[in-house]
């Protein structure tokens, strides 16, 4: 204590609101294909031709499948997070509620890295849906196209997945989140489809800092103030360790 009253007080640094965006280039090295990196094909049917409301209105047992497969290499561990998923969980722990993190992936590896707060805005491979009240479920490996949904006995259960043509999940709140970003970072994304692809240019607009990491630089790069090109298990974790140190040390 001072003889004019005043006490010391620790210097505390405000940290910025970093909205993140990831897509599936994140989750490659843990062994999941990503979109457009290869030809595109399931058992011969195009993406297109099983991820939209009018496949699964005409084929339910072929969309089912489709969407098994994928599940059954996220419950038999056949693919784990990596460094990239994790560095993301550590910053979390610092950021706490200025951290946003945006995934477009339906895999649950994000959660498995140990981040706490992930929107999925392209939904979940891990929870089912009722297309009538919007209710989410736990997947359980007994649904099919003939389960009875658990909240209204109605067969009118579905993926909890956003479907190509239907509107992607918690817009209003990125987009919120968006117009107040100081720093927006898009991770492993092509940046070909929208809305998500539109994100950098609000939170741009918003005056916030954008960055790309990504293996080669994507089609909206001339709105990224900074590039981080390289394999997101090398350069996530690598710009997570500076932007602690920047702010935090
Ligand atoms: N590290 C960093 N980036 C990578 C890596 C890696 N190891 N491997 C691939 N990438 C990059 C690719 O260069 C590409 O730019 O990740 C990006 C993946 O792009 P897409 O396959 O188009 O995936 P994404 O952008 O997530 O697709 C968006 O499209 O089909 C829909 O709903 C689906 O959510 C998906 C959406």
């Amino acid at each position: 204590r001072f003889s004019n009253g005043l006490k010391t007080m620790p210097q505390i640094k405000t940290l910025p609101k970093i909205v993140i965006l990831t897509g599936a280039g994140i989750s490659a090295e843990s062994g999941l294909k990503t979109f457009r990196d290869n030809d595109g094909l399931w058992e011969n049917h195009s993406v297109e031709e099983v991820a939209t409301p009018q496949a699964f209105e005409n084929n339910p047992e072929l969309v089912y499948r489709f969407y098994n497969a994928r599940r059954a290499q996220l419950k038999d561990n056949q693919v784990s997070a990596n460094k990239a998923h994790h560095a993301l969980a550590t910053l979390e722990q610092h950021w706490k509620e200025q951290l946003v993190l945006v995934t477009q992936n339906v895999d649950n590896l994000h959660e498995s890295g140990g981040s706490e707060r992930v929107l999925h805005m392209h939904g979940e491979l891990l929870s089912a849906r009722c297309s009538f009240s919007q209710q989410t479920f736990q997947w359980s490996e007994s649904f099919d196209s003939n389960t009875a949904c658990p909240c209204c006995s109605n067969k009118t259960l579905r993926p909890d997945i956003v479907w190509f043509g239907e509107m992607p999940m918690y817009m209003d709140e990125i987009m919120s989140h968006l117009s107040t970003a100081d720093i927006f970072i898009a991770i492993g994304t092509s940046g070909n489809v929208y809305p998500a692809a539109g994100f950098v240019q609000l939170a741009k607009s918003a005056g916030a800092h954008t960055i790309e990491a990504n293996l080669e630089p994507g089609s909206s790069n001339a709105l990224f103030d900074e590039s981080l090109t390289g394999l997101a298990s090398e350069v996530v974790p690598k710009w997570v360790d500076d932007t602690i140190a920047q702010y935090t040390k």
